[in-house]
């Protein structure tokens, strides 16, 4: 039975080849001062960066910078940004960037004026935003996180080997985002395919969890199978238009918070994969595939109607004189060939995890409480030496 909730969703979206038009009709809203918050620098190879800067000065905006927002973004440079911001008192934070770049000024928009330790406040006790909230716009450039549309900011403590995500309420997601397939066609295609196998993996979070029939599973299985389509055709070709943009916004509805509602979602392969990033800075997309395929083959028993719906209904496998399990597993065997077809990272010796990494992995390992099975510590290890 669908769970209660409430349903909004406050970022408006400007999709397609002219979304620029996003930020010609957003930019009067909003006062003179702009900080453009941009990463290590794509922006100025790909002309991006000199369409936004003709945008800001065409609206007379007095723009401060604050680039070199790197992946898996720090909390020393939260702490840089705050500065610089102070001095700079934007009325807009400006994203142009992906995901990390995105979630870096989420951060910033609630830490700029929070008088508090914001890693301690926002991700280490979850508490939420009291105080003045600057607002966040974002032209997106690399897919995959849903951070556009989305309330997710992920900050890692090198410090404390610890990578964590706050989802702040409506108040902290962008204002707007700006969606245009053809910016994504310049991201290298490591981070393209991590990218794609972050989307999969956000729907699966979602997918299982639960054993009642909910709305949200059908939707998800639809989604599933378009991304699945479409990646096989972007891998040959990363400038098919077509695919690239059935993928942005697959991304986009993959975690927008939509299918989450009434479910209780898992979250477990985040857990492990942010684990794994706190110790080895690799890409997101590629921990979560380096991890999952042992995940799921550890809590299968526990979930099993779920798991033979999903091969059934997204892989099309032929449940025909199988039993149950036989069919779940011909499921995760068919999504395990799709990501080698990608060249997704299969291995957590792949992203420099050792053996003796595992133990202070497992214990930057959070966990969830809302999927098929509570992992012990005992499981974690098993996960992690499988991976690796
Ligand atoms: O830094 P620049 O120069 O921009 O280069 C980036 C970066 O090296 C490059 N790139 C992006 N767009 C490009 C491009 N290169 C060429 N052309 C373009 N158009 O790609 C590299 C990776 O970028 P990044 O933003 O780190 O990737 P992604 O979008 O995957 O974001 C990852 C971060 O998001 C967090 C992750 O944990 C990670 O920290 N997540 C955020 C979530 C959310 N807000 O809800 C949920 C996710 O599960 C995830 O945890
Ligand atoms: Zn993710």
């Amino acid at each position: 039975m669908l769970g209660n909730f409430t349903y909004c969703n406050p970022t408006k979206l400007y999709f397609g080849k002219d979304a620029m038009r996003g930020l010609d009709e957003e930019l009067p809203k909003y006062g003179k001062s702009v900080l453009l918050v941009y990463g290590g620098g794509s922006i100025k190879k790909n002309g991006i960066y000199d369409s936004v800067v003709q945008m800001l000065k065409k609206h007379g905006k007095t723009v401060a910078e604050d680039g070199g927002v790197m992946p898996n973004p720090t909390t020393d440079k939260l702490a840089e940004g705050c500065e610089r911001a102070r001095r700079a008192e934007p009325d807009l934070i400006l994203a142009v960037g992906g995901g990390s770049v995105c979630d870096y000024a989420k951060a910033l928009s609630v830490s700029v004026y929070c008088g508090d330790d914001p890693w301690e406040k926002f991700y280490r006790r979850w508490e939420e935003p009291d105080g003045r909230i600057i607002p966040v716009g974002c032209v997106l450039t690399m897919v995959g996180t849903g951070s556009e549309m989305n309330g997710g900011s992920v900050i890692t403590n090198p410090a404390q080997n610890m990578k964590i995500g706050h989802v702040f309420g409506e108040e902290v997601f962008p204002k707007f985002s700006v969606l245009d397939p053809e910016y994504t066609f310049s991201v290298p295609r490591y981070q393209m395919v991590a990218g794609f196998f972050d989307i999969m993996s956000h729907i699966l979070e979602q997918y299982f969890s639960g054993t009642d029939d909910n709305t949200s599973d059908y939707v998800m299985e639809g989604l599933l199978r378009s991304l699945i389509y479409s990646a096989r055709i972007a891998v040959k070709d990363p400038t098919d238009y077509e695919a690239r943009s059935n993928i942005m916004w697959t991304a986009t509805w993959a975690l927008n918070t939509f299918v989450a509602m009434g479910k209780d979602t898992d979250w477990e392969v985040h857990m492990l994969g942010h684990a794994v990033s706190a110790h080895t800075d690799a890409t997101h997309g590629m921990t979560l595939a380096a991890v999952s395929p042992a995940y799921y083959r550890l809590i299968l028993p526990y979930g099993l109607a779920k798991f033979r719906r999903y091969a059934v209904n997204v892989w099309g496998v032929d449940p025909a004189g199988k039993t149950d399990e036989q069919v779940a597993l011909e499921g995760l065997a068919a999504m395990e060939a799709w990501m080698r077809s990608l060249g997704l990272v299969m291995r957590l010796s792949e992203l420099g995890v050792t053996r003796d990494m595992l133990e202070g992995i497992a214990d930057s390992t959070l966990i969830n409480e809302t999927g098929y099975k509570v992992l012990t510590r005992a499981d974690v290890l098993a996960i992690l030496e499988r991976s690796l």
